[in-house]
């Protein structure tokens, strides 16, 4: 055993650099890497080749460990006077290109040998980013008694942490967090005896059972700096706690948990507190002033909760905040004066609340270090406004600017000339009826995300501006004109629906833009036909298309675009055949192709498993239903074959899709029974609850006829349950079963052939508001079970041989128009004149329409019953298909967007892939 010469010693500096805040810590260590040095002992040396041959290691990291010195090894540190191992970095630093988080290629796994135990001198033990596959933590790690640094970050243990981490009396750094997708959990029994803590650090452990007494037990620990306890699944935040330990903690992350109370005062006797973070969880309450005590918060994360009222004036005295975020809450009134004083600020997210007010240049005078601003709701109405001079020259330089449903306008807003370092703009729904000046299209920006949708912008748009790699470009709902502007090739989402474009869809798109993942250029006055470098756009999920006046053949392309989910060319005057290729998109989920001319026999979609809304409807297919739409799409939710020259009897295999819950096969020329087996439509029984992202994937919007108009439903559609097989050669009787969809609201099957009797139990459909039943050939009476429909509210029996008194009482007090029963010869009672007796209850009138309705021509009445009959056919459907998350613009977009998909993009990120670790 020698000693290592003194120029041999070379001090290793570890910095640890805490989320930001704590400035550089070190720990230092000696570390003997001299080759006159005689190194590290015999006995350690073996121990560190055990552990070695345990762990497997796929990218060769520890190809360093050989040789007799394993002071020189990488990763391991020893101290420069004893030659003992003190220190072990095995830190995973690769990272997955893709979404930033580790690369499993780099990670070690495999198992930690009790070898460890051998370096009797660790202080620091960093296995950090690494993959253990959710094994139990082993327990040896306790008897390491030397260590002061110990890091298992997003190594992927799990279980339950070994009490015997109390043995760990001198941890400084302790590290546990980020073990997404392996459960691991803690009592936090051994928490107490590690009184030198200074970092804590247990995201996403379960701590669920500590219920309150996690406070204080934490609150044992006097030297705490920082306490990042975010995904923990806490429910309850102590409301009192009778005197504060941890009164050195300058970090507290309690995000993500499940909190439901107001902020607890105590909190605010923690003056030291820099940054304080209680984002996602479901706190309520006001905001206190004595939130002004926190004097020394540089970062205040308050968002995604549930707190109420007005921003409390000492916001003011913060003087020290960067960052401000109380986005998606309930919040509202004017925003104080002084919280334009806070000079530091940087980033000010307010949005998702609902202010009043308005906001002048004044206001910003003083904030000259901004760069990112947000601010506004998801709701149509307005109530904050911004009062700005045309020529204000802004103080600061945004990187990202997000203002909807605010008043900017009527003009367009001048001072964004000055703002040329923007990545993101977002000016949706503020009321900018103005064209859109040369000079903001020639900006030399490279945006990332442009939205300036629901406006009454106007002008025509160059093909000059330059976007970022993957950028999202929305300008729907404007007044532009012209042709379709072509970008450069960096555009994935781009959104030009319902604005004047003209023109052809240029023949080059494909080739311009390949990179687009959706594309919605619908409710324009586009001409011609569809080009065919539409197949170059391989990476397409969306296309939506519809509400043009598109014409010819549907071209074959479809083989190149395998990843599509949505289509939507409905309402254009397409014509030809669905082309055969169109079946084998494996990933389509939405193909909705209503009103063109399109004909012929639909071909296979048998590959097209994963279908949810299929329509057809509105042209002019012919031949038989496919049966194999029953057999091989077991997720269909929507069936739409209205209108369309559909022929022979309805497929038994419809009867399959057990999810279905709108089933439209009005308007064809189909015959033969109402299949028995329609009870096995499950769909139309319960409430199918989608999970996930699927409920939020039922976007669009869906014409239906109720009450006779057509009401148009959009991201509700999945509450509307209805079968219409209206106008068509149906015979036989009307199967009993239909009567146990329980769920079903409206029911059509008028002008059919049906005979023998209303089932007798229809008065089991309670959800129903629409009951159809006209034009047929059925007989028997009126069941006075259909009292007990007391939702419906839309009857129409007429020209049926029905007979028999008209059922009293609930909602046929409400039935006053005659003519929905006439045609029955055999039926009387109110509200038809025959055996409508005076001591019986006359339905009542509504008062102002009776005249007209005495006007009634039989015309107009047999208008009436046909309006009753227009089915369901689907228009536009903005579909968020894939939320790829490739780049922070998705998250920080859709957060402003919608705390829904902010909450799935939460989610996403809580399973490990998401980009806020890397960045
Ligand atoms: C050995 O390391 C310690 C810190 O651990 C340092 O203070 C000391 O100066 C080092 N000794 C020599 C000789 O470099
Ligand atoms: C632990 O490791 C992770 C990932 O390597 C790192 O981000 C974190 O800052 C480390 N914790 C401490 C206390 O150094
Ligand atoms: C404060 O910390 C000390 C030392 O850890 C402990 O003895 C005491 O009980 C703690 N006080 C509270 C209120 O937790
Ligand atoms: C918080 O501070 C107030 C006033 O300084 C004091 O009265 C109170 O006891 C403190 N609360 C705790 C829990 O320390
Ligand atoms: C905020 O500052 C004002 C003026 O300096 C002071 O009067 C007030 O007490 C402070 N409020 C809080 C909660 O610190
Ligand atoms: C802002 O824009 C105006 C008009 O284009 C220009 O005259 C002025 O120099 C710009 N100021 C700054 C600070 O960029
Ligand atoms: C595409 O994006 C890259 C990187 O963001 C940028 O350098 C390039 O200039 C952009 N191209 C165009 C045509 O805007």
């Amino acid at each position: 055993m020698g000693h290592c010469s003194a120029s041999a010693f070379i001090q290793l500096v570890s910095l640890i650099i805490l989320s930001g805040i704590l400035s550089l810590e070190t720990i230092k260590l000696g570390f003997c890497n001299d080759d006159n040095s005689v190194g590290c002992t015999d006995i350690e040396r073996k121990a560190l080749l055990m552990l070695k041959q345990g762990l497997t290691d796929p990218s060769d990291r520890l190809s360093s460990w050989v040789g007799e010195d394993c002071c020189k090894w990488s990763g391991v540190g020893c101290n420069n006077i004893t030659g003992r191992v003190n220190m072990l970095d095995l830190r995973n630093r690769y990272s997955d290109g893709l979404n930033g988080y580790r690369s499993i290629e780099h990670a070690f796994g495999g198992e930690i040998n009790p070898s460890l135990l051998v370096l009797k001198d660790l202080v620091y033990l960093d296995l950090s980013m690494n993959y253990f596959g959710g094994v139990q933590l082993p327990s040896f790690i306790g008897s390491l008694e030397k260590l002061k640094y110990l890091n298992l970050s997003g190594a992927s243990f799990g279980g339950i942490i070994p009490h015997n981490i109390g043995n760990l009396s001198r941890l400084l750094y302790l590290d546990l967090g980020n073990n997404y997708g392996h459960p691991i959990e803690t009592d936090l029994q051994w928490l107490a005896t590690l009184s030198s803590l200074k970092y804590l650090n247990l995201e996403g452990v379960n701590l669920a059972k500590t219920t309150s007494y996690w406070l204080p037990t934490v609150n044992m620990l006097p030297s705490l700096v920082e306490l990042h306890l975010p995904s923990c699944g806490l429910s309850i935040l102590p409301f009192t706690l009778p005197s504060i330990n941890f009164t050195s903690l300058l970090v507290l992350d309690l995000s993500m948990n499940v909190f439901n109370s107001p902020l607890p005062p105590w909190l605010f006797n923690l003056t030291e507190l820099e940054m304080l973070d209680l984002t996602y969880n479901s706190m309520t309450g006001e905001l206190p002033d004595s939130l002004g005590y926190l004097k020394s918060l540089r970062y205040l994360k308050l968002s995604v909760n549930s707190f109420q009222g007005s921003m409390p004036k000492s916001i003011g005295n913060l003087t020290s905040l960067e960052e401000f975020n109380l986005g998606w809450n309930q919040m509202s009134g004017i925003i104080p004066e002084s919280l334009w004083e806070l000079s530091s600020l940087v980033s000010l997210h307010i949005f998702g609340n609902t202010w009043e007010g308005a906001i002048t240049e004044a206001h910003f005078a003083k904030l000259g270090g901004l760069r990112d601003v947000s601010i506004g709701n998801d709701s149509p109405n307005i109530s904050l406004v911004f009062n700005i001079s045309s020529d204000w020259i802004p103080p600061f330089k945004l990187r990202s600017l997000y203002i909807r449903s605010c008043q900017l306008g009527p003009k367009f807003p001048t001072w964004l000339r000055n703002q040329t370092e923007l990545t993101n703009l977002v000016l949706r729904n503020s009321r900018i009826s103005d064209t859109t000046p040369d000079w903001f299209w020639q900006l030399v920006l490279q945006l990332d995300v442009l939205d300036i949708a629901y406006n009454q912008l106007s002008g025509r748009v160059p093909n000059s501006v330059r976007f970022s790699y993957d950028s999202l470009v929305d300008l729907s709902s404007n007044r532009y004109e012209g042709p379709l502007p072509l970008w450069s090739s960096n555009i994935t989402v781009l959104y030009l629906s319902d604005n004047l474009f003209s023109g052809p869809i240029p023949h080059n798109i494909g080739q311009v833009m390949p990179h687009l993942t959706h594309l919605d250029i619908s409710r324009n006055s586009l001409s011609g036909s569809i080009p065919l470098s539409f197949g170059n756009l391989s990476q397409l999920t969306t296309m939506v298309i519809s509400n043009n006046h598109l014409s010819g053949e549907i071209p074959h392309f479809w083989n190149n675009i395998p990843f599509l989910v949505a289509i939507d060319m409905s309402s254009n005057s397409l014509s030809g055949k669905i082309p055969r290729t169109l079946g084998s998109l494996t990933s389509l989920k939405y193909l909705i192709v209503s009103s063109n001319n399109l004909s012929g026999e639909v071909p296979s979609l048998k590959n097209c498993s994963d279908m949810r809304i299929l329509d057809l409807g509105d042209n002019k297919f012919s031949g038989p239903i496919p049966a194999s739409i029953g057999e091989s799409m077991p997720s269909l939710k929507i069936l739409c074959l209205r209108n369309n020259s559909f022929t022979r009897s309805i497929p038994l295999q419809l009867c399959g899709l057990s999810t279905l819950h709108i089933l439209d096969l009005s308007h064809n020329n189909l015959s033969g029974n109402i299949p028995h087996c329609i009870d096995n439509l499950s769909g139309l029984k319960y409430e199918v609850k989608d999970i996930g992202i699927e409920v939020y994937g039922y976007q669009g919007r869906l014409g239906v006829v109720s009450k006779g108009r057509v009401l148009v439903y959009d991201s509700i559609l999945y509450l509307v349950y209805s079968i219409d097989l209206s106008d068509n050669n149906l015979s036989g009787e009307i199967p009993v079963g239909i009567t146990s969809l329980l769920k079903l609201g409206t029911l059509n099957l008028s002008m059919n052939h049906l005979t023998g009797n209303i089932p007798t139990n229809i008065g089991n459909l309670r959800s129903i508001e629409t009951l159809d039943l006209s034009v047929n050939k059925l007989s028997g009476s009126i069941p006075q079970s259909m009292v007990s429909l007391t939702l419906l509210n839309h009857l129409n029996l007429s020209y049926n041989n029905l007979f028999g008194k008209i059922p009293t009482g609930n909602q046929f007090q409400t039935f006053v128009d005659p003519s929905i029963y006439e045609g029955n010869a055999g039926l009387s009672g109110c509200p038809l004149p025959i055996g409508c007796q005076e001591n019986e209850e006359t339905p009542k009138v509504p008062s102002g329409d009776g005249g007209e309705d005495d006007d009634d021509s039989k015309l107009e009445k047999l208008q009436f019953v046909i309006s009753m009959v227009i089915g369901f056919c689907a228009g536009f459907w903005g579909v968020f298909g894939t939320l790829a998350i490739k780049k922070s613009w998705r998250y920080a977009y859709f957060q402003f967007l919608d705390k829904v998909k902010y909450g799935i993009l939460d989610f996403v990120s809580a399973i490990g892939t998401y980009l806020h670790k890397g960045s």
